[in-house]
């Protein structure tokens, strides 16, 4: 049906943001099993709560304009969902890397959520849908301050990050010395005819 008014318009907007809020509860779940860091973890759990809420909001919202509600496919959100996914499957990133790059996927879904709350609130406005403006404001304010909380734990989880990967590199490090010992020492015992043990790699290490 074309959209030829304002008020056919933030419905659009709304079944829009309904269609991406149901997008992202699924996309919260495979985010939260991707994470370790506990504070990060609990905080995702948290707005997965409230995604359910907003999109209760938004059918209400849709009840407030006597609508009934419809989610509108958003590719905009299908799209970074894809971008999350691809990464994964073409890159292979390391459970820390993938940790990392969450960060960074988490915040462009809370900013294109904020864009989209801005928007429609700016609609409501002008047409005077005082119960649809304070609805999707609630929806807002948790936006905003989950994409605060994503910026302000950053640092933090990425020097995590870095201290799991000195760790990995360090026992790569380790297994290989491991490995050349045992060569060296094989090749000592093939020279004398004796068996090569864990103990001639070690004797080889202390070297
Ligand atoms: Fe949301
Ligand atoms: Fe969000």
């Amino acid at each position: 049906m074309p959209v030829n008014d304002l008020p056919a318009l933030l419905k659009h907007e709304l079944g829009d943001l309904l269609y991406a809020e149901k997008t992202i509860l699924k996309g919260l779940k495979k985010m939260t099993r991707e994470v370790s860091n506990p504070d990060m973890r609990q905080r995702l759990e948290a707005h997965h709560e409230e995604t359910e809420q907003q999109i209760q909001n938004l059918e209400r919202a849709f009840e407030a304009m006597g609508q009934k509600a419809k989610a509108q496919k958003c590719p905009g959100i299908l799209g970074i969902m894809q971008e999350h996914d691809e990464f994964k499957s073409d890159e292979e990133p390391s459970k820390p890397i993938l940790e990392a790059f969450d960060l960074g996927a988490g915040l462009r879904v809370e900013h294109y959520e904020i864009a989209g709350y801005r928007s429609a609130i700016a609609l409501a406005k002008a047409l005077k849908q005082r119960e649809v403006v304070e609805l999707l404001r609630q929806n807002l304010d948790q936006e905003v301050a989950m994409a605060k909380f994503i910026e302000g734990a950053a640092a933090a989880s990425l020097q995590e990050v870095q201290g799991k990967l000195a760790q990995e590199e360090q026992a790569r490090g380790a297994r290989g010395a491991k490995t050349a010992a045992k060569k060296a020492a094989g090749r000592r015992a093939s020279a004398g005819g004796a068996s090569v043990s864990d103990a001639d790699a070690s004797a080889a290490l202390a070297d």
